[in-house]
């Protein structure tokens, strides 16, 4: 038996290693069941006794060297290891930081909190009502009888057979009326759906509705206020026009428009070469609906008007694709 072979091969295997998984290795193939210890402590079955003595003692003492190297060298690798781990943890305060992403109003809640300024500030309050709303606010009680086109089932998202999503904040003019006496002047700023999809369209937009009733109001007093508001929200020097139309809420009705903002007046794709742009609806509250909620035409009367906030938007920031509000691309959005 050659000891001083064991001895070499043991030196020179645990001289090799460089990492935690070779000690692990090595320790396995000296002294693992397999391992080269075993090896030779079966082979001293071969020898005589006194033999078998000297080997012994001489075995054991190298495998008692051995355990002891390799659990040294375990104990260093793994604290390493540790070390070489924490090393990568560590925060290094010198990095420059990240800057968080600041948030901004979307430009449609920007609008929308413009024109509420703008009008609460002539003593209008704000009202809500429903998206979910019944057929008759929707439509019966703003006298739209049902064979009107817009009942028609390709405008207006029907829930249920006389369920709809309003398709204008029309309704809260009857839901304010109802609950309470004139003076009413409110304005309603709200979501309304029409089953409606292209360049200048989306399911969902925003309208905000005005509505102001008390004894001896009268058309020059819709005139003016929407005066006071377009020169607020275009500025000062924008022409505009009230252009008859027709609503069945409003009698007389009138359609509002305002110079064009992109060709100022001379004729552009936008304006479809009129110099004109319609920006809202108005009139005054038809005597019908004002007896449907129980006031007296003879003793009160109203204006009404409603707008679009994505078309109001779309001409103060010059945005040709209503979808792009809608989107919420991040690059579109910042710019406002
Ligand atoms: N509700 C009408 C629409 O959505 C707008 C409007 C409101 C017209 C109030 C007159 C009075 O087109």
């Amino acid at each position: 038996m050659n000891i001083d072979e064991l001895r070499n091969r043991i030196e020179s295997e645990i001289t090799s290693l460089k990492t935690f998984e070779d000690v692990k290795k090595v320790k396995a193939s000296l002294l693992g069941r397999k391992g080269l210890f075993s090896e030779y402590l079966d082979g001293l079955k071969l020898l005589d006794r006194d033999e078998k003595k000297i080997f012994g003692k001489e075995i054991n003492l190298l495998k008692m060297h051995a355990e002891s190297r390799l659990k040294e060298l375990e104990s260093f690798y793994l604290e390493e290891e540790k070390r070489k781990k924490e090393a990568l943890d560590k925060i290094d305060i010198t990095m420059p930081g990240k800057i968080p992403l600041l948030g901004k109003k979307h430009p449609i809640t920007q609008t929308l909190e413009e024109i509420i300024r703008i009008f609460t500030s002539l003593g209008f309050s704000v009202a809500e009502g429903p998206d979910i709303e019944q057929e008759y606010y929707n439509f019966e009680a703003l006298n739209i009888p049902k064979d009107h086109p817009a009942r028609d089932m390709q405008d207006t998202f029907y829930i249920k057979s006389d369920i709809v999503l309003r398709t204008h904040t029309s309704p809260v003019q009857i839901r304010t009326m109802e609950s309470q006496l004139p003076p009413v002047k409110i304005i309603a700023p709200g979501s309304v759906y029409r089953c409606d999809n292209d360049i200048s369209h989306t399911p969902m937009f925003h309208q905000v509705e005005g509505l102001m009733v008390d004894k001896r109001v009268r058309f020059s007093d819709l005139k003016g206020i929407l005066s006071i508001f377009i020169r607020e929200i275009f500025g000062e020097n924008t022409p505009l026009r009230f252009r008859p139309s027709y609503f069945p809420f409003t009698e007389p009705s009138a359609e509002v428009d305002i110079g064009c903002v992109i060709c100022e007046g001379d004729g552009c794709r936008v304006c479809k070469e009129t110099g004109w742009l319609e920006i809202l609806g108005s009139g005054m509250v038809h005597p019908q609906v004002l007896r449907i909620v129980g006031y007296d035409p003879e003793e009160v009367s109203g204006f009404a008007f409603g707008m679009g906030v994505e078309r109001i938007a779309m001409l103060k920031f010059g945005i040709d694709d209503i979808r792009q509000f809608y989107y919420n691309d991040i690059r579109f959005l910042s710019q406002f």
